[in-house]
């Protein structure tokens, strides 16, 4: 912005991508092949239109929601994205304070460059009422290191599971193989102690590092049986992300999932898929109110969350935008991102006559 002032979330990506190495942008921004599905998850809420209701007095505005029980100050929150601290030094720790600032959810990535255990010490020590953290799992082909992370998400009091489903391989990002991108050498996954687990290796060869770690660490034989498994294994509430259809948001309800999260991994696996928004009405409408569904990709306006909540989402979550407020101004520029887009939000429900805006 000329004036310096961020006043949308693309201010702060322009603002980032100055800032950030070249390697980092990229691997931040990017999604699979020709990223025909990355370009098609913003574009998808612009062929959707709010028809708002008049006169109905929205001097008052209420933003609040439950999420799998636990009360939020909005229906928007902090979805998973993995090694945070390449875009501040800070990383998840920052993210969580600003979640806990602004009163709402925050979805931890098992691949983040702060501890299961830091990040809720962070969320807990900081101010604000509100905050809850989630915990998003890969499922490793090592089941033991897989459920030490679950006990350790429960005895840290993180509130569910949510168990990515769309990554049996690393969707093929291609700036990341020209990149080679791996992680820099100060940092690494901090939820692992091995160099080959925390993705600290010398040298992954000539394709993306991340592609090669996930080959040799996570497991691509998952099937619905292992939601069965896992379920077994935890009582907290499992979510399954990932999930673009209504068949499979049948078989996953069958399968007693607390949640699905409607996403294509931010377009980052595999290209082609519809837009998010586009599939969520289909995914609602299979499930019929047996779980709740939310959905991500693309959401980057106040009028996107109203859109996707007029569709059924119970509540969205953002990838990259809070990438761009760590990498801008660290707790500061996320909590700044996230008061932005709950201030978008509330206007857009003003202007279209409060809870009873349809779309089309
Ligand atoms: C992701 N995403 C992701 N998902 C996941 O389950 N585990 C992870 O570690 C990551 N890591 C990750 C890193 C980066 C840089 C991005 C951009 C995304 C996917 C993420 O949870 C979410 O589905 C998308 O980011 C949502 O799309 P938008 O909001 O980025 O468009």
């Amino acid at each position: 912005a000329m004036s310096g002032q961020r006043v949308c979330v693309s201010d702060y990506e322009e603002e980032a991508r100055r800032i950030l190495p070249k390697a980092v942008y990229d691997y931040y921004r990017s999604g699979a092949d020709d990223q025909n599905t990355l370009a098609d998850n913003v574009a998808a809420f612009n062929r959707w239109y709010l028809v708002p209701r008049v006169l109905r007095d929205v001097s008052v505005v209420d933003m609040s929601t439950s999420v799998l029980g636990h009360r939020l100050s909005m229906p928007l929150c902090v979805g998973s994205t993995a090694m945070q601290r390449m875009a501040h030094p800070a990383g998840e720790t920052a993210t969580a304070r600003a979640c806990k600032a602004v009163g709402t959810g925050m979805m931890l990535s098992s691949w983040a460059t702060s501890s299961i255990e830091e990040v809720m010490s962070a969320m807990t020590s900081s101010p604000g009422s509100g905050g809850v953290l989630w915990m998003q799992l890969y499922i490793y082909k090592d089941r033991e290191l897989t459920l030490s992370l679950v006990r350790r998400a429960e005895k840290a009091g993180y509130k569910a599971l949510f168990v990515t489903v769309d990554t049996p391989y690393l969707g093929k990002r291609l700036d990341d193989v020209r990149n080679r991108f791996k992680m820099p050498p100060h940092l690494r996954m901090s939820n692992f102690s091995s160099a080959s687990l925390s993705f600290s290796e010398d040298d992954y060869g000539n394709d993306s590092g991340l592609a090669v770690y996930v080959a040799n660490a996570i497991e691509p034989a998952l099937s619905w049986d292992d939601i069965t498994w896992l379920k077994k294994h935890t009582r907290l509430p499992v979510i399954v992300k990932g999930v673009l259809n209504g068949q499979d948001a049948v078989q996953a309800v069958n399968y007693g999932v607390s949640g699905i999260l409607v996403s294509n991994h931010g377009a980052r696996q595999l290209d082609g898929v519809p837009a998010t928004l586009d599939v969520l009405e289909e995914v609602v409408k299979a499930v019929q109110g047996r779980c709740e569904v939310f959905m991500d990709g693309g959401v980057r306006r106040g009028t996107d969350v109203l859109k996707a909540l007029a569709l059924g989402a119970k509540a969205v979550f953002i990838g990259r935008p809070v990438l761009w407020g760590l990498a801008c101004q660290g707790e500061e520029g996320v909590t700044e991102l996230l008061e932005l887009l709950k201030e978008e939000l509330r206007l857009a429900l003003a202007l279209s006559g409060n809870w009873d805006v349809l779309v089309c």
